[in-house]
């Protein structure tokens, strides 16, 4: 059999792992910035809401939960200022990763078929391209691509890994071309959340998509804003064309959020208490981290919204991970996001306090 991985790129985390040794040896101990993965408890009421369904014998649907599809609807409206959403026009999936890799094989794309994504991007719409034998393509404004054979368009915003926001403007004109030429557009919302000097718009907003979910699919995580990487909490939201298909499709697939995630889902997405919470951790952590950066020669882009600094000492970007690994420091290497990034390093403010103030004096 012809192996499947082989299309794939290199499993980039495991290139870094000379450099973690490196900073794992510093005295004080590793400061890891790397991968970005939330280390603040899961709210309270969340895990309350996990426990009370964890006596869930039967299988759970696909769809999820009447409740479950309840409060994907609200959360849609109320948060994204989405108008006229029903229960067809959600869907939940297993983590977000799960559904970029997996999507387009889900809908059939394949060879011959083009897919989109910014030139530095999460490196898993590359993936999802591969996985289903399309040629991925890269854009800078993705107006300019020629739509012939295009037939997904994956926007990220804001972006990982650079933080940067695409306003409301912006995503109107991209949202309207793509309907031009036929090219559904698969908008990655996932740190809708998490805007600092940036105020995200969903492209489900009206004034983006007109109120029609025609051709357009927003993908949301809880997984940073409710601090639930480890519950594999997401879904989509948009058109119920491409969502009913999905479902078709993901029945017989048997993805299946699991009956106690999807309880704790309702949970989360009834309480904006703890992603105010979950904010301010974040806000304290991404000052100390920018300030000290900065007074340490560092140079950051975009940055605006998301949990990283996208940071520069203009010099290759291994170069600086292996300046910052001497220092106790992990950070991933830009060219992790494509080529653009190989003089920047993506620096996540996921860590504690605690080790946030330790690479703050590190730098310092
Ligand atoms: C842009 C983007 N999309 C999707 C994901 C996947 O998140 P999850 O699978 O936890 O929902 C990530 C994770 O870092 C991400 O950065």
């Amino acid at each position: 059999m012809p192996a499947v991985s082989s299309r794939l790129p290199v499993f980039p985390w495991d290139k870094l792992e000379p450099y973690k040794a490196t900073a794992a040896a510093h005295p004080d101990g590793i400061v890891d910035l790397s991968v970005g993965t939330p280390v603040d408890p899961v709210p309270e009421l969340i895990r309350k809401a996990l426990v009370a369904a964890a006596d869930s014998p039967g299988y759970p649907t696909v769809w999820g939960t009447p409740a479950l599809r309840d409060a994907l609807v609200s959360w849609v409206e109320r948060r994204l200022g989405a108008a006229n959403v029903a229960h067809t026009n959600v869907l939940p999936v297993v983590g977000s990763k799960e559904l970029v890799a997996w999507l387009p094989t889900q809908l059939g794309l394949g060879a011959g078929d083009r897919i989109a994504y910014p030139r530095l991007a999460y490196p898993t719409y590359e993936v999802g391209a591969r996985l289903c034998g399309a040629t991925p393509v890269v854009y800078d404004d993705p107006t300019e691509l020629d739509p012939a054979g295009l037939r997904l368009l994956w926007l990220n915003s804001p972006s990982n890994p650079t933080g940067r926001v695409l306003d409301k403007d912006e995503l109107t004109r991209i949202v309207a071309w793509a309907r031009e030429h036929d090219v559904l557009v698969l908008s990655d919302e996932c740190y809708l959340e998490l805007g600092w000097e940036a105020e995200p718009v969903s492209v489900l907003h009206p004034d983006v998509c007109g109120g029609s979910y025609t051709g357009v699919v927003a993908v949301h995580s809880l997984s940073k804003r409710s601090n639930l990487a480890g519950y594999r909490a997401a879904f989509v939201a948009g058109d119920a064309d491409v969502l009913g298909e999905l479902l078709k499709i993901r029945k017989h697939g048997g993805m299946m959020t699991p009956a106690p995630v999807q309880a704790a889902t309702v949970a989360a997405l009834g309480d904006d208490t703890h992603v105010t919470e979950q904010r301010a951790r974040y806000a304290a952590r991404r000052t100390a981290l920018r300030t000290a950066l900065e007074s340490h020669g560092f140079r950051i882009e975009h940055s605006e919204a998301s949990l990283y600094l996208w940071a520069t000492r203009d010099e290759p970007c291994w170069d600086t991970v292996a300046y910052l690994a001497g220092l106790g420091i992990l950070v991933a290497p830009g060219d992790f996001y494509g080529e653009a990034g190989e003089r920047f390093v993506r620096v996540a403010f996921t860590a504690t306090d605690e080790r946030v103030e330790a690479a703050v004096k590190r730098l310092g």
